[in-house]
């Protein structure tokens, strides 16, 4: 099965992967942080000051080469886990996680299931401006420039810099890193604006997925890099059930080995995939 994830902004506010996303995020809060699956134990994954409960927590990469792949890891199971919830709670089975395309007339800023104060979707403490509706720029919103480049591999090429397997923040942040990505967590601001509370933002996830699915959309026409020692870095996360999982990079370099696609990103084709093989 093939899960779809969809532009936020084709999805109306009370479309059922909408609302049972934010139901899910109730639930999930619910859960206690001592719960690999709970809401609190997945965004420490990504950071957290209370460091040192679990040896999955504060793993997040960025400044390098990882970046990429580990987020995609980070999302694939997170939405693994979310979609449990969905189908407990008797929501669409083929749930998958939406994206945030910002770069649009108009959908250049927060989708609307997010702004209102009653949704658990809305975070009180982002910037009000945002909160409100407020347009981003062109200039923090276009992936042009990054998917402009031909290169994975660089601080100024698409993907970023090569680093050691455990640094966690380097120096070479890829272009696609910088923009949208970069740009747009310190625009929404909040929880969005720091490494330790970003994830804890239900927007967090969106964000991330269009991130991912600019990549997919680059590695269409582009090849990733070849090097063993970004290839078979694993990183570890928890599945559905809870359980640690570690997995290699190779493993989820080409999404159309993984069981989700995007709504406008062609299947990838013979040749390309040879291309990033
Ligand atoms: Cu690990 Cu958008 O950040």
């Amino acid at each position: 099965m093939t899960f779809t994830r969809r532009d936020v902004w084709t999805l109306t506010e009370d479309d059922p992967v909408v609302t049972a996303y934010a139901d899910a995020v109730t639930a999930l809060r619910a859960r206690p942080a001592s719960d690999p699956t709970s809401w609190a134990f997945q965004a420490a994954i990504h950071g957290t000051a209370s460091s040192g409960r679990s040896p999955l927590w504060n793993q997040c990469r960025h400044g390098s080469w990882f970046f990429l792949s580990w987020h995609r890891m980070y999302l694939y199971y997170f939405e693994q886990i979310v979609r449990a919830q969905v189908i407990a709670q008797g929501g669409p089975a083929d749930w998958a996680l939406p994206y945030w395309n910002y770069d649009g007339e108009g959908s250049n800023s927060l989708p609307l299931a997010f702004r209102s104060a009653a949704s658990p979707l809305f975070v009180r403490r982002r910037n009000p401006a945002v909160n409100a509706g407020a347009l981003f720029p062109k200039a923090i919103t276009s992936a042009d420039f990054a998917m402009s480049r031909r290169v994975h591999t660089g601080a100024s090429e698409f993907g970023g810099g090569i680093v050691q397997p455990g640094v966690l923040f380097w120096s070479e942040t890829g272009r696609l890193e910088q923009t949208p990505h970069n740009d747009i967590h310190v625009a929404v601001g909040g929880q969005m604006g720091a490494p330790d509370t970003a994830a804890l933002d239900p927007i967090f996830w969106l964000h991330h997925a269009n991130i991912d699915r600019l990549w997919a959309q680059w590695q269409l026409s582009h090849p990733d890099p070849t090097e063993a020692g970004w290839l078979e870095q694993t990183f570890e996360f928890a599945d559905a059930s809870g359980a640690t999982v570690s997995t290699a990079t190779s493993k989820i370099v080409r999404i159309a080995d993984l069981d989700y696609a995007y709504d406008t990103v062609p299947v990838a084709s013979e040749a390309s995939a040879g291309a990033s093989a």
